[in-house]
């Protein structure tokens, strides 16, 4: 069967590999339908992920149907159709025993650091697959890892009904965030220097958009909550300086959710954290959001809208990956169509 590895920065190359076969009980065999590209797995395939080692078989954002089942398998049949939570964790350390397997300090994600879903086939073990509606169209069930993004950092920013959020960025994570944080009740201006990000971020129910750059973020804020602040600020551009402008325009008992992997240093005082008691945290992948978000997409609630704009077959996968590499404006989503 065929695979898509990065084989060294800036090389990706279609290998044969052997079929994968049921080693556990646990295991079970998906024929993959369908992967999206994110910008992690642009990340690798420069060289520039430090936690992915070379070569690797990426995508771990990934929806396929169930061909075989080890015989300990309960909860999934052959015909099923399922996604990937692309998470294993030790089951041990200090943040598992929390309940935090997204940080464990042992943790290993499909694609980055093993064998992702980039190929034919795959076996993973029952526990990181969860069954969807099967009449829910392909295009639509791979997006739920990238909404489980967005759900995390909803939740780590207690969103609650009725909070004013600040959103900065409206990429495809900025626009996962916002559907959450919509379905959630609250009300939300989102910031980007693109307008046709931000159109479509009012297509996704965004109540205020502002041109950063071209508008003071800051006074737009300030006007929008009658000069409270932003309750949650969440930040999906990731700079130093987004982090430093979210601790600003936070409100009094506000906090400020961070996805962000640049190693760069903000320059963050420590007087509006104290004085506002503002709660900094980290988001990273996600926690038991995969029921929740396989919940909204079967009931309806979660639909991509227009998120995905492209797909290429998945023997076109280096043209997929230079076109989404050339064409920044026109891609949100590409997905590989495996058929
Ligand atoms: N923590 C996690 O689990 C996790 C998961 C996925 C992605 N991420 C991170 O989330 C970030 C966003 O991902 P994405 O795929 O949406 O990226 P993206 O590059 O497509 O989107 C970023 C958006 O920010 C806009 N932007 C740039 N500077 C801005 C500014 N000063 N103010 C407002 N908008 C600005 C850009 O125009 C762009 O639309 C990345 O840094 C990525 O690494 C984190
Ligand atoms: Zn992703
Ligand atoms: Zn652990």
């Amino acid at each position: 069967m065929k695979a898509v590895q990065v084989q060294k920065p800036h090389q990706l190359e279609m290998i044969e590999v052997d079929m994968p076969e049921l080693k556990k009980p646990s295991d079970v065999l998906v024929k993959v339908k369908r992967v999206g590209i994110c910008g992690s797995d642009m990340h690798i395939y420069h060289g520039t992920n430090p936690l992915a080692t070379l070569p690797r078989v990426v995508g771990h954002e990934v929806a396929g149907e169930v061909m075989a089942v080890g015989t300990d398998v309960e909860r999934l049949k052959v015909g099923d159709h399922v996604v990937v939570e692309p998470i294993r964790c030790c089951g041990s350390c200090y943040a598992c025993r929390k309940g935090r397997p997204n940080v464990c300090a042992s943790l290993s994600v499909f694609g980055v650091h093993e064998e992702g879903g980039m190929r034919e086939w795959f076996v993973l073990p029952e526990k990181q697959l969860h069954p969807v509606d099967p009449e829910i169209p392909w295009e639509e069930i791979v997006m739920v890892e990238p909404y489980t993004i967005g759900a995390q950092a909803v939740s780590r920013g207690e969103v609650e009904a009725g909070d004013t959020v600040l959103i900065q960025g409206a990429g495809p994570i900025g626009i996962c965030v916002l559907k959450l944080a919509k379905l959630q009740g609250a009300s939300v201006m989102i910031t980007d220097l693109n307008e046709e990000r931000l159109e479509f971020a009012r297509l996704n129910g965004a109540d205020v958009t502002v041109r950063a750059a071209k508008e003071d973020v800051q006074q737009r804020v300030r006007d929008w909550t009658e000069g409270e602040g932003a309750n949650v600020v969440i930040d999906a551009v990731c700079l130093p300086q987004t982090f430093e402008l979210s601790i600003e325009v936070v409100s009094e008992a506000g906090r400020v959710v961070v996805l962000g992997f640049d190693g760069r240093a903000s320059s963050i005082p420590q007087l509006p954290i104290t004085k506002k008691e503002v709660t900094i945290s980290g988001s990273r992948l996600q926690t038991f959001q995969f029921p929740k978000i396989i919940d909204l997409l079967n009931q309806g609630k979660l639909r991509h809208d227009g998120l995905v704009t492209h797909s290429f077959s998945f023997e076109q996968v280096k043209e997929a990956f230079a076109y989404v590499e050339e064409h920044p404006d026109l891609v949100r989503k590409a997905i590989l169509v495996f058929d």
